[in-house]
């Protein structure tokens, strides 16, 4: 897996690509998906008055988003900050992200015809992306940045409902009875993740996550026939830049293997699964995961043991990044996550 000829002479010994990499690492590396944003009163700070897909497209604020974590926690990898639906809002699809609510699609997708009125992206659909992924980059030094993306199937599920839902009814009547809309529909969403991932690698990123966070509402054959080749086109692509690729979800105890095949590195396992159920299935891949984010509400020394069962299950894979099972809940008290963080990294290696 190759980085950038100019890259800092410590970022490929990082402790997170090591991991990611399934080499021998000097402690076990960790982040927390959602590290940046709402636990933390610099962003809350930084965001008043500013729309959360404004704040996204202007690189000062992006740069500073994303750093503010790491200097907090010194956790082992930054995750660049934007949102799953960014690059649709990119190429003109009418969304926009409701505080408390989440994204809200002005016209949701139904048709062949909605599905062909999204434009491809192209990198000149984001310019602000690639500016804040080298700014970030600059400023990291050995610090990993991670880019993301959302997978074909979550991003969907918003096109189609709408908005946020918890049962992706209309997502699934579509991907059942008009498999033709389906189709394009996915292969449109995968075409945007991949060009949108491949600009942020470009500008520098060393690791790519793709969120699939709704695939375990999907049965494994419903998730291997209709969404797996289209997750798998993504991965396929980011894996032709070189960089390693973490593929997680929500409720996948039993889509962990086929995540994996997708063309993951490194799995991403929520909190519902414990690690000694999920290293088998993955195989010779490395896990992320997987501390309940609720038990950071514990008194600290209850969560750190259940952190110690993580890191010592996570042994297994012999590629073991570590992470909260979801991401951090708003209310999250940021100086447990430091305490947590500073246990991880002093935890003793096997
Ligand atoms: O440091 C980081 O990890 C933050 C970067 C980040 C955001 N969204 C910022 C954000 C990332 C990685 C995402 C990904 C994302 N967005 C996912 C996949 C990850 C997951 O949680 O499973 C999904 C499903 C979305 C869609 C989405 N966007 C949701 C469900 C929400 C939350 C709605 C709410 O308010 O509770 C958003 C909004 C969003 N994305 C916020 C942030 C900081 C809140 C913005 C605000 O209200 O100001």
């Amino acid at each position: 897996m190759a980085l950038p000829p100019d890259a800092h002479p410590g970022l490929a010994d990082s402790a997170f690509l090591k991991a990611a990499r399934r080499e021998p690492v000097p402690h076990t590396p960790v982040w927390f998906m959602r590290q940046a944003g709402r636990s933390l009163p610099e962003y809350l700070k930084l965001r008043e008055g500013v729309g959360m897909l404004e704040s996204c497209m202007r690189p000062e604020l992006v740069v500073e988003i994303t750093l503010q974590p790491v200097r907090r926690y010194g956790v082992d990898a930054a995750i660049f900050f934007s949102d799953i639906v960014l690059p649709l809002k990119a190429v003109g699809v009418d969304l926009d992200i409701v505080a408390g609510v989440g994204p809200v699609v002005a016209l949701p997708v139904r048709t062949l015809a909605d599905v062909e009125a999204i434009p491809d992206l192209t990198p000149d659909h984001v310019p602000f992306i690639s500016e804040a992924v080298a700014g970030l980059v600059a400023e990291l030094g050995p610090t990993p940045l991670i880019g993301f993306a959302g997978a074909p199937f979550t991003v969907a599920s918003y096109l189609v409902e709408g908005g946020p839902s918890k049962e992706h009814a209309k997502t699934k009547a579509m991907m059942f009875g008009a498999p033709d809309v389906w189709d394009a529909l996915m292969r449109k969403i995968a075409g945007i993740a991949a060009a949108y991932l491949e600009v942020q690698v470009a500008a520098g990123a060393s690791a790519v996550q793709l969120f699939d966070s709704w695939a375990g509402a999907l049965t494994p054959d419903d998730y291997r026939t209709a969404v797996m080749p289209h997750s798998t086109r993504v991965l396929e692509h980011a894996g032709t830049l070189g960089v390693p690729r973490i593929h997680f979800g929500v409720g996948t105890s039993n889509l962990l293997g086929a995540m994996g095949e997708a063309g993951a590195d490194v799995v991403g396992v929520d909190w519902r699964t414990p690690l000694s159920t999920a290293i088998p299935q993955v195989g010779e891949r490395a896990v992320q995961g997987n501390l309940d984010p609720t038990l950071v509400f514990a008194p600290t020394e209850v969560m750190t043991a259940r952190a110690a069962e993580v890191i010592e299950a996570g042994r297994a894979a012999h590629g073991h990044v570590f992470n909260l099972g979801h991401g951090v809940i708003p209310s999250t008290d940021p100086d447990q996550l430091k305490r947590l963080t500073e246990f991880v990294q002093g935890y003793p290696l096997a």
